[in-house]
């Protein structure tokens, strides 16, 4: 029974059973929260014995080196093997950060503001004007960090295999675009994976900004929940064979393996970005935290024994995708309300409303105890212009209050359907 086949009368009637169903969650007194893409109890547990898997000073040696002490600026060999492996690339591309990617990314563009990258003609800083351009929707934090350098960010419309390429290609003729957001393999919110036809052309592209910069955040490399491990194509190889050697610079991080907030960060780019970038990081730290590197390494081992951790996670959130995408195709898809994604990896689902109804829901469900993504978080400046996108994170509560948190949202989502309908 879709809303729109209904007639205003039997809408009514519709909208006071779910006003009921409404007050009956708001009585519950409920706390629930399906905001973040942080991992759950259980998936933490499965990296506990990272906790103290050195327990020697012998066990701190590796290729000869006491991880113990200052020195290898650029993180120890034996964790660049492992993440050249995993992003299937040459050790000598890789820097280790810290604890997070996000970190990394920010440096990134806060050294192209200060010091401009290997090819910028002057600092960003001393420019009138940066645009960046931002696939929607995205990653709330990649926006909020364009937002503080004050970039002018530019939406582009994503597809199923990737962002609007030919919007792309078009964009970058414009000196003053600088740089664009990626999320190749899973997206966030929408799970999409890059084509290789898109990977591609974004490859080639031919900016005219000299420095333009391709921040490829491949933060869900190894993430599929639903299936083998598919690997997406290879950008850096893709760029240096275009002739673009220096245009991408990738970011990964263990967060989604091992600890978020607690494990390996990593920049892979070309070699010269990578010298460049050194000599910049050398005045900001001796070394990063090695000793963690290391004990990722002892952990994880290589790229096999990386994928079989990885489906000890998947065996953790696929069922609580389950829950939701269960729960919404038996609670909204008759309705035609709502449209959304069915992601095969990564942490979240990515919902369309009807226009003009994120908003709504999302303060519905916060008045019924859920807190949600704030609406509009997924486009740049916090605007859907459309107000219809929501970001639905289940990894973290355990799976009854997931399905808890579904059948309230589900609610929310009917009420504010309801209501559009009604006035219109
Ligand atoms: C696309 C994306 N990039 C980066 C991060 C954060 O990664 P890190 O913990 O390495 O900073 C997240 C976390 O949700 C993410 O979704």
């Amino acid at each position: 029974m879709r809303y729109d086949s209904l007639s205003k009368q039997e809408l009514e009637q519709l909208y006071k059973q779910e006003q009921n169903a409404y007050a009956d969650c708001k009585s519950k007194g409920l706390k629930l929260d399906i905001s973040r893409g942080k991992p759950g109890r259980e998936q933490l547990d499965l990296s506990l014995e990272l906790l103290n898997n050195l327990k020697s000073a012998e066990d701190c040696i590796a290729d000869g080196f006491d991880v113990r002490n200052y020195g290898l600026l650029d993180g120890i060999p034996a964790c660049k093997r492992l993440f050249a492996e995993i992003l299937n690339i040459d050790e000598s591309q890789i820097f280790l950060g810290g604890n997070a990617s996000l970190q990394l990314m920010y440096d990134t563009l806060a050294k192209a503001y200060t010091h401009g990258l290997l090819h910028s003609p002057k600092p960003w800083s001393q420019l009138d004007k940066v645009k960046f351009l931002c696939p929607v929707p995205g990653y709330d934090r990649h926006f909020g960090i364009s937002e503080t350098f004050n970039m002018e960010m530019i939406s582009i419309k994503m597809n199923d295999d990737g962002p609007d390429i030919e919007a792309i290609e078009e964009a970058v003729k414009d000196p003053s675009v600088k740089g664009i957001w990626c999320v190749p393999k899973f997206s966030n919110p929408q799970g999409v994976v890059y084509s290789e036809a898109v990977i591609k052309r974004l490859a080639a592209l031919r900016p005219a900004a000299p420095d333009f910069i391709i921040m490829w955040d491949n933060a869900y490399c190894i993430h599929e929940f639903d299936g083998p491990y598919t690997p997406i194509a290879e950008i850096l190889a893709l760029s240096a064979s275009f002739g673009n050697p220096d245009m991408v610079f990738e970011f990964a991080s263990t967060s989604k393996i091992t600890m978020p907030g607690a494990g390996v960060a990593v920049i892979a780019s070309s070699k010269a970005n990578i010298t460049y970038m050194k000599k910049l990081l050398s005045l900001q730290t001796i070394s990063y935290d090695k000793v963690n590197q290391l004990r990722h390494v002892r952990f994880l081992k290589d790229m096999k024994n990386s994928l079989a951790h990885m489906q000890k996670h998947a065996a953790i959130l696929k069922p609580r995708f389950e829950a939701v995408l269960g729960a919404l195709s038996k609670e909204i898809e008759p309705l035609g309300i709502a449209s959304w994604n069915h992601p095969k990896g990564g942490y979240f689902v990515s919902l369309d409303t009807l226009p003009g109804c994120a908003k709504r829901t999302y303060e519905l469900c916060l008045g019924a105890g859920l807190v949600m993504t704030t609406a509009g978080a997924t486009h740049p400046y916090g605007l859907d212009p459309e107000d219809k996108n929501i970001r639905i994170a289940p990894s973290y509560p355990p799976i009854k209050e997931l399905e808890q948190a579904i059948e309230v949202f589900c609610v929310c989502l009917k009420l504010a359907a309801l209501e559009k309908l009604l006035q219109s």
